[in-house]
């Protein structure tokens, strides 16, 4: 063993020491109206009903035709769920409501500007609109189902009008987070074989007008490079007939949205009804490769996963008004701003802007003018609204029934002001534990059912069969204090079909580290490995303490060391790289960047600022790194990795403890006098 499995051993199996914190129960005007008051769900969804539990879930959808086998686990780990049924997503949040909510807004956005009104849009121009780009897709762009289209938008009410008319077609969705580059965009349009883009031409952020389609023509040829042709470009606008990009329109190949849309007004096109495990979509995310997974949703068991989630965690009801504050870019912004919300025939709300624009009362402001009651974001965005406003959520009259923290471990005090202040102690709070991969909740209170714990996600949700295992597989019980590897033993209808095109990978990062035998058609063989360290107390509750692999979280965000230091990589003076994640009040972690320089190199005065702007340039501002560090070398160990945890103590300036088996110890202690330094 080298030291540096060692290290990961301990890792995960550290004692953790954190005061256990006090229970506190749902307030009672929450309990009286909740969707979920009964506790037989527990029974319902306990492990002797399983798999038919799920068709709890299944039943809130509208199918074409019924399915014959709930689960089908005959090739592991690929498990189909509701299989034989039929169903067309699009119909589902959308054309089914239209007989009793035709008028009823279906999602309400908020332009970034408090001069431009907020725009409500009803189920039936929904429908309306989800059509005529339905028809735009295929009529113009010659997409059929199983095509794969890219998205490259922000937040605004045509990212789920394009998501809901791909899926109305069978046409597989592929949307990249607006906050990364076009050579990200590039890299997923590569690798998913798709070659019609759908952007905007500008959008607005923090008072600033952002050029997208600028961004297109980027992504365009950084495509071509990667071997992919963009045959069509198509361009929203932000405000239609009135074009806000500096980017001329390429004959051809670019395409105005509205322009291309005129002739299919007041069309429609039916519904493609879809196999029960066709997929509905992808979303890419960070490992611990370089490489993004290509993350591949199902429909029918996606959807029933993230309706039947909604209305238990999210206690969603007609009459709700709610508010996810996270961007549809996310796994987060796909089930519990779009397809969850819609197939329960809520009213969704959706914001253009930044959190603080243009000041730290401004989500108080949309919550009160809207009458939002359901309030759900990440903890980065908490602290941010609570470091620049405490006090600002006492001045404006809105009355929140249920709020949600999701993306990353909460701080106790932080989740005290969310709950006393934001909340103002009548709203339940619910921290919801799961992934991209997993489609919807894995560990969450059932907020009617059980109490709340500051800093804990909870128990698994129903029919979720958590557990911890040690690196050996050994189950770690609850109540001792130690972390291991969260694993969950079942399949769910959530569940990922698949990595696109690498089905290999799929089952090598989920499911080899924890299966007991490979040949096994039994799903009690094949636990799900979700690559997070936690605890569980005596009373059954998790507590996330963090990713076990490459994997960084910066405010809410996933992303991978391995793409950052390929980034940084680019940089032609740089032999070696390491990316870590350094603790930041606000965003959780921030990265940063420790580099070798080539023999021969010289330091050159700004190399850190085009490292910098390297890593921009790749990924996108998001992954910018707060420090770079040009260091006289990295620490390794003698089998040549190298030792990120000790790169993170010392921007942590915690201790990096023993570091004497490493193959160049040295190094250490003049890397922590220079960073300590500065
Ligand atoms: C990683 C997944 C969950 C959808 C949005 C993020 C971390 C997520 C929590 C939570 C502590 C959390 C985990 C997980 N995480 N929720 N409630 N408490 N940590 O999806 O980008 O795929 O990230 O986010 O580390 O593995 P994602």
């Amino acid at each position: 063993m080298t030291a540096d499995t060692e290290a990961e051993v301990s890792e995960a199996q550290i004692a953790v020491h954190w005061k256990e914190e006090p229970l506190i129960e749902p307030p009672r005007s929450f309990v009286k109206q909740a969707n979920v008051s009964d506790p037989s769900v527990f029974e319902r969804f306990s492990e002797k009903n399983f798999p038919q539990c799920f068709e709890e879930y299944a039943d809130l959808l509208s199918w074409d035709s019924r399915w014959h086998t709930v689960l089908d686990t005959g090739r592991p780990p690929f498990w189909k769920w509701f299989v034989g049924g039929k169903l067309n997503a699009s119909y589902n949040a959308v054309d089914r409501h239209l007989p009793k909510h035709r008028n009823k807004a279906a999602l309400i956005w908020v332009p970034e500007s408090e001069d431009e009104a907020a725009q409500a849009v009803t189920y039936q121009e929904l429908y309306n609109r989800v059509n005529e780009f339905a028809l735009v897709l295929k009529e113009f762009a010659g997409l059929n189902a199983g095509d794969r289209v890219t998205f490259h938008l922000p937040m605004v009410p045509e990212l789920p009008i394009s998501m809901l008319a791909a899926a109305r077609l069978g046409i597989i969705h592929n949307q990249v987070f607006g906050g990364f580059s076009a050579r990200a965009c590039a890299e997923r349009m590569e690798d998913s074989k798709s070659t019609v883009l759908v952007t905007i031409d500008g959008y607005y952020r923090n008072g600033g007008l952002i050029d997208k389609k600028k961004e297109a023509d980027v992504t365009v040829e950084e495509a071509e490079k990667l071997g992919i042709e963009v045959e069509k470009v198509l361009v929203w606008r932000r405000h239609p007939g009135k074009y806000i990009s500096r980017s001329p329109m390429v004959e051809g190949r670019d395409f105005f949205v509205d322009e291309v849309a005129r002739p299919f007004r007041g069309r429609t096109i039916a519904p493609t009804s879809m196999d029960a495990e066709a997929p509905l979509f992808l979303m890419y995310t960070s490992g611990s490769t370089g490489k993004p997974k290509g993350i591949q949703h199902r429909t029918g068991g996606y959807l029933a996963y993230v309706a039947g989630t909604t209305k238990f965690v999210q206690d969603l009801r007609p009459e709700d008004v709610y508010w996810c504050f996270a961007d549809i870019g996310w796994i987060t912004g796909h089930s519990y701003i779009v397809y969850g919300p819609l197939t329960n025939a809520a009213t969704s709300v959706m914001y253009e802007g930044v959190p603080l624009y243009p000041d730290p009362g401004r989500p108080w402001r949309i919550a009160e003018r809207l009458g939002v009651n359901i309030f759900h974001t990440a903890p980065t965005t908490i602290r941010m609204l609570r470091k620049a406003g405490p006090d600002e959520p006492s001045k404006y009259h809105y009355r929140f029934k249920a709020m949600t923290t999701v993306g990353e471990p909460i701080e106790p005090e932080a989740w005290r002001w969310y709950y006393e202040v934001v909340g103002k102690k009548e709203a339940v709070i619910t921290d919801t534990w799961w992934q991209t991969e997993t489609g919807g909740f894995l560990c969450s209170t059932m907020p009617a059912l059980a109490p709340m714990k500051p800093g804990s996600a909870g128990p698994g949700m129903p029919g979720i069969y958590p557990v911890i295992y040690d690196e050996n597989g050994a189950e770690v019980p609850p109540g001792q204090n130690r972390a291991g590897n969260i694993c969950i033993r079942n399949p769910w209808p959530g569940i990922m079909q698949t990595i696109w095109g690498d089905p290999d990978r799929f089952v090598s990062v989920y499911y080899s580290k924890y299966n007991r035998d490979g040949q096994s058609k039994d799903w009690h063989d094949w636990p799900y490995f979700a690559g997070d360290g936690a605890v569980q107390a005596a009373d059954g509750y998790f507590r996330i303490v963090g990713r076990v692999d490459d994997v960084i979280k910066v405010a809410g965000h996933r992303l991978g060391t391995k793409e950052i230091e390929n980034a940084v990589l680019t940089t032609p003076e740089v032999a070696e790289a390491a990316a870590i994640a350094m603790e930041d009040e606000l965003r959780g972690h921030v990265p940063v960047v420790y580099v070798a320089l080539k023999p021969g190199s010289a330091l050159m005065k700004g190399l850190e600022d085009v490292i910098k702007g390297n890593v921009v340039r790749e990924l996108g501002p998001i992954a910018r790194p707060r420090f770079v560090y040009v260091v006289p070398d990295l620490p390794k160990t003698r089998s040549g990795k190298i030792m990120r945890r000790v790169l993170a103590s010392i921007s942590d300036r915690k201790d990096y403890g023993d570091v004497t088996t490493l193959a160049n110890p040295d190094v250490v202690e003049t890397i922590r006098k220079q960073v300590q330094a500065t």
